[in-house]
């Protein structure tokens, strides 16, 4: 006899685990299959997906480290703190992240008990329809739900003549783990991951050159952004190649080469010790068994589903990496709690296009809404407010005189059209702006809100001000 559930939850990444958590809540019974590779103390799969195990918490504690000891050998001096040469323990800083990771994972086990979630370690896979929902494989067991929830995420998209061993060529999973700085790394891709890793380990002394394929910098970010992020990041020492095109990418035992022409069509060479290869990442549907029961693919083979996360099968929905939209963490687990609310006829909903975007270099950089480049090429008549971090107090004082925010709104309403910050703390900053343009705030109500003294939220305030020409401080 299969266990039988009201909702099965295949994957226990953010989208899964947060999905899993909010039905139980809701008076389901509810299941959760995990398969991945990353075993806890006991042998199990561990729980987080990407994100807990190989994605944002990682990186984040490897940044922080980074961080900070960059501030040791070029920012600590000027603060009259004298410290001498900092030297890096790549071994300790790996255990710390560890260490976090482990924690993490291991508390939402704890929550599934807390909420009564079962977990089943293994593989699922479609096996067939029942009269009222789904038959699923799970390792070697089957089990039977009314509504199954497909949150299978991504992986990292490898290029053909660039074979990823995570040792000497590798992709986020290696890129984590180097078990000492390299002196020289290549990154192939410019994007979020390419940046963020990028500025690690040169942070901590590797020589890191990023080969683009496309001509422009951050495409998706504000084009004036964009232009500042390329400015600091290259200042800092980031070396960046654009419109490239990448050739053949030989290992030897002193590292690696990779063949490439340049943007004027020139054969040229990278020599490095490692590569980093973050060309993004491609939905996981492999060994669902979804042709076989009619699951519906989209071109890009995610799995295709409406503005609710429904599939095209009666009971089955997805959601996360696996479905359209950005692949974040923060846009999976709203659909996650949207999916459960929709199943208990609620009227759950994630707004796609209030999606905050973070890149967590330094300084950091985050938007909402819409771009300049946007509005113009939709015809939408705007005003900006554009005030720098250099005006600010706390900024000053923090030493982080570097970026600005910039606002975006309607010219005839003044409702808040986008936001977009880089600059010291923009991923919290960018909430306040998340938060009045989901509730359609125009920048005077910004403008007459009371920020605290002194704060980075200032310059926020300050844009918002600057919009209507009357900004006190810049
Ligand atoms: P995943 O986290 O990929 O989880 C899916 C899970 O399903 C996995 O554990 C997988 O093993 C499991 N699975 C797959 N198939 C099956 C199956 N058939 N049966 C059972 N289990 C299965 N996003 C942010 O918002 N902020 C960040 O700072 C950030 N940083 C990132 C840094 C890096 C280096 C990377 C790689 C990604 C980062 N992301 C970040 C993206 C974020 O990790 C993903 O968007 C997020 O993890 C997606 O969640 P998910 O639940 O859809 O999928
Ligand atoms: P990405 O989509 O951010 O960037 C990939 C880059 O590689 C693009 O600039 C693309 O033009 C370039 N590229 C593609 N093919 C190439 C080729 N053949 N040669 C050279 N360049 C090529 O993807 P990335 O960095 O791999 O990250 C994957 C995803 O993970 C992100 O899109 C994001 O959704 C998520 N992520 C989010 C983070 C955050 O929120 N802070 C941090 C890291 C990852």
């Amino acid at each position: 006899m299969s266990k039988q559930f009201d909702i099965l939850v295949i994957g226990g990444g953010p989208g899964g685990y947060v999905a899993a958590i909010r039905a139980a809540q809701l008076g389901f019974s509810v299941a959760c299959c995990e398969s991945n590779p990353y075993a806890d103390l006991k042998g199990e799969p561990r729980l987080g997906g990407t994100c807990l195990n190989v994605g944002c918490i990682p990186s984040k504690a490897l940044l922080h480290t980074s961080h900070l000891f960059e501030e040791a050998a070029h920012g600590f001096a000027a603060q009259g703190i004298e410290v001498g040469t900092p030297k890096i323990d790549v071994k300790k800083m790996l255990a710390r992240k560890a260490e976090i990771v482990d924690k993490l994972t291991a508390g939402i086990k704890g929550l599934f008990k807390k909420n009564k979630v079962t977990f089943l370690a293994g593989h699922g896979s479609f096996a067939g329809q029942t009269a009222n929902g789904w038959k699923v494989r799970v390792g070697d067991a089957e089990v039977e739900a009314k509504n199954v929830i497909v949150a299978t995420g991504s992986k990292a998209r490898h290029l053909p003549n660039a074979p990823v061993d995570n040792r000497i060529v590798c992709d986020n999973v290696g890129a984590l783990d180097f078990d000492s700085v390299p002196k020289k790394l290549a990154i192939i891709g410019a994007g979020v991951i390419g940046l963020e890793l990028g500025s690690v380990w040169r942070r901590l002394g590797a020589e890191v050159t990023i080969l683009e394929a496309i001509p422009d910098f951050l495409p998706a970010a504000d084009a004036d952004v964009a232009r500042e992020a390329q400015k600091l990041l290259g200042k800092q020492g980031l070396k960046f190649q654009f419109g490239v095109k990448i050739g053949e990418v030989k290992t030897s035992k002193k590292g690696v080469t990779i063949a490439y022409s340049d943007k004027d069509g020139k054969a040229e060479k990278l020599e490095a010790d490692r590569l980093i290869v973050s060309v993004g990442r491609v939905p996981n549907t492999e060994g669902l068994n979804a042709e076989a029961v009619g699951l519906k693919l989209t071109e890009r083979g995610q799995i295709e589903v409406d503005a609710h996360c429904r599939a095209n099968l009666s009971g089955v929905w997805a959601i996360g990496d696996v479905v359209r939209g950005p692949m974040l963490a923060h846009k999976a687990m709203e659909e996650g709690v949207m999916v459960a609310e929709r199943i208990a006829g609620q009227a759950g909903h994630c707004n796609l296009d209030l999606v905050p975007g973070v890149i967590y270099t330094t300084p950091e950089i985050a938007w909402i809404g819409k771009s300049e480049q946007q509005l113009k090429a939709e015809g939408v008549a705007y005003k900006v407010g554009k005030v720098p971090f250099l005006a600010n107090g706390r900024a000053l004082g923090m030493d982080a005189p570097e970026g600005f925010v910039k606002m975006l709104a309607d010219a005839k309403t003044d409702r808040i059209l986008g936001v977009h910050i880089i600059g010291a703390g923009a991923s919290d900053l960018i909430a306040e702006a998340v938060t009045a343009i989901e509730f359609s705030g125009a920048s005077e109500d910004l403008a007459r809100i009371c920020h605290a003294h002194p704060t980075l939220s200032e310059v926020l305030h300050e844009a918002a001000l600057a919009c209507d020409k009357r900004a006190l401080h810049f």
